[in-house]
C-alpha cells in the first residue's frame, strides 16, 4: 500500500509546531494522498482552521459536538475513512489523553473510534518529553500499537536544546510512506487489529549493516568455575530490535544471556572475551556502525586449570592478564565502521566517558551510572547521557530500554549522517 490515494486523517495539536503541519497536508498530498485536517481547540490559537482548509481542500474538524459536521463526516465516518491516523505535531497533553483512553474532543475520539494504524510525531520542550509521564504514556501507547515518529533533536523554540523537535515534514511523511510500503496493505491492516507492533522510528538506517556486541563474558578459571559480570543483555537486545526496525541489517554477538533473538537479527553466541574479541573483529569490517554495548571483563586469568581447582588451606592467588580492547581495536581500523560505546560507570560518568571518547577515538558513548537504587544492569529501564566530539551532549531520564533504544537509534543515525557527510 502506497500514500497514492491513502485516506489520511491528519490530527494538529496544540503546540508551537503546529505552523508545519500545512507543509505535512501539502507533503501528503503531493504523494496522492487524501487528507482530512482534524485540531484541537489548543491547535486553533496557533494555526486558523482556514488555513489547513485552504490547502487541504476540504473541510476541518474541530468540534466533536458539532450538529452541522456531524451531519456531512462524522467522527465515526472520519474514523472509518481512514487508512491512517497520524497526529503531528503531538502535545504532551493529547499523548496523556491518548493514553487515558479519552474521548473529550473530536482527534481523540477519532483515534479511539479507528481501527486505522496510528502514528504520533510527538512535539514539545525537551524536560516535558524527558519526563517520566510522557515517557510512561509513549511506552504505553507504542505496546498498543501506535508508532511513534521522532521527536528529532536539536534547539528549541524554548531555548532548550535537547530531543522534543517535531521532524521536519518530509521525514514525517517520507517515514509514513516508507512504512506504507513496507508494511504491504494486509500487513498494516493486521497491524491496525492487532494493535501490538513495537516500531522505532522507520528506516533511519535503510540500507546499513550494523553490528552490535551485548550481555557479558564468562572468564573460566577452571572447568567449573568462572568471573563475570551482572550485565543481562537486555539494552542491547534493545538497541538490536530498534535497529531492525530502523531498516538496518543487524548482527548481534551476544554473550551468554537468556533473551529472545529480537526477528530479523542475525545472532552469534560467544562466551569469553577472546571469543567475542574474535568474533567481532572478523565482522567488524563489513558493518557500517559498530555498537559496543557488552560488558566484556577486561581480565582473564592467566592461566586457565583443565581440572577443577582443589580446595587448599590458605589464601589462593589469581593470576589475571589484560583481555584485548575490542572496540577500540575496531576503532583503529583503517577501514572503521561508525563506533558507538558504552560506558557504565559507579561515578563521575562525565569524566570517563568523555575520557574513553577521546582515548578511544569514538564517534559517540552512551554513559550509564551503575550500582544505582534504579536503571543499569538488570534492570528493565535505564537512564543514559550520550558524548560525541566537539562537547556534543544529549541526556535520556529513565525509561524503559526498548523506549530508550529508539531514542538512542534516532539520535546514532542523525551523528552517523553528520559524519558521512559533514558539509550538511
Ligand atoms: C506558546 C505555547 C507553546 C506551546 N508549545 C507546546 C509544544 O510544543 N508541545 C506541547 O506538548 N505543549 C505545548 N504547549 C502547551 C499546550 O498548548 C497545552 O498543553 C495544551 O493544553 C495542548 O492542548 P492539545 O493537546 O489539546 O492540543 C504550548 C503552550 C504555549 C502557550
Amino acid at each position: 500500500m502506497s500514500l497514492n490515494k491513502a485516506n489520511i486523517v491528519l490530527g494538529v495539536t496544540g503546540g508551537i509546531a503546529a505552523y508545519k503541519a500545512p507543509e505535512i497536508v501539502r507533503r501528503l498530498i503531493d504523494k496522492g494522498a487524501s487528507v482530512r485536517v482534524v485540531m484541537t481547540a489548543s491547535a486553533c490559537d496557533f494555526v486558523k482552521p482556514l488555513v489547513f482548509q485552504a490547502v487541504s481542500g476540504h473541510p476541518v474538524g474541530v468540534d466533536l459536538l458539532d450538529e452541522a459536521a456531524e451531519a456531512a463526516m462524522g467522527h465515526i465516518e472520519l474514523a472509518r475513512w481512514a487508512d491512517a491516523v497520524l497526529v503531528a505535531p503531538a502535545t504532551a497533553n493529547t499523548l496523556a489523553r491518548m493514553t487515558a483512553g479519552a474521548a473529550d474532543d473530536l482527534l481523540t475520539t477519532i483515534c479511539l473510534a479507528t481501527r486505522a494504524p496510528c502514528w504520533v510525531a510527538p512535539a514539545m520542550n525537551s524536560v516535558m518529553w524527558e519526563h517520566p509521564a510522557t515517557a510512561t504514556n509513549i511506552t504505553t501507547l507504542q505496546s498498543r500499537g501506535v508508532r511513534v515518529l521522532g521527536p528529532g533533536i536539536g534547539s528549541q523554540a524554548c531555548g532548550e536544546t535537547g530531543a522534543g523537535r517535531l521532524l521536519e515534514p518530509d521525514d514525517i511523511v517520507s517515514s509514513l510512506e516508507q512504512q506504507f510500503a513496507a508494511a504491504g496493505e494486509e500487513r498494516v491492516l493486521m497491524d491496525a487489529k492487532d494493535a501490538c507492533v513495537v516500531n522505532a522510528e522507520p528506516m533511519l538506517l535503510a540500507d546499513s549493516h550494523v553490528l552490535i556486541t551485548a550481555g557479558p563474558t564468562r572468564e573460566a578459571l577452571d572447568p567449573v568455575r568462572f568471573l563475570t559480570n551482572h550485565s543481562s543483555g537486555k539494552m542491547g537486545f534493545a538497541l538490536a530490535e530498534a535497529a531492525v526496525d530502523a531498516g538496518a541489517s543487524v548482527t548481534l554477538i551476544a554473550g551468554p544471556v537468556r533473551l529472545e533473538t529480537p526477528g530479523g537479527v542475525t545472532r552469534i553466541d560467544v562466551v569469553s572475551a577472546l571469543d567475542m574479541h574474535k568474533a567481532v573483529l572478523r565482522h567488524a569490517p563489513n558493518n557500517d556502525i559498530f555498537i559496543s554495548v557488552a560488558a566484556v571483563a577486561d581480565y582473564r586469568v592467566a592461566k586457565q586449570q583443565a581440572h577443577k581447582i582443589k580446595k587448599s588451606e590458605g589464601e589462593m592467588t589469581l593470576q589475571m592478564v589484560r583481555n584485548p580492547d575490542i572496540l577500540a581495536e575496531v576503532a583503529a581500523l583503517e577501514a572503521r565502521p561508525f563506533c558507538v560505546g558504552f560506558a557504565a560507570e559507579t561515578k563521575d560518568l562525565d569524566i570517563y566517558a568523555r575520557g574513553k571518547l577521546t582515548k578511544k577515538n569514538l564517534d559517540m558513548i552512551v554513559g550509564n551510572l551503575v550500582g544505582q537504587a534504579t536503571g543499569g544492569f538488570n534492570t528493565d529501564d535505564n537512564a543514559v547521557e550520550v558524548y560525541w566530539p566537539n562537547d556534543g551532549y544529549a541526556s535520556f531520564a529513565s525509561r524503559s530500554k526498548r523506549l530508550l533504544a529508539n531514542d538512542l537509534i534516532t539520535l546514532l543515525s542523525q551523528r552517523y549522517r553528520a559524519h558521512q557527510d559533514p558539509v550538511n
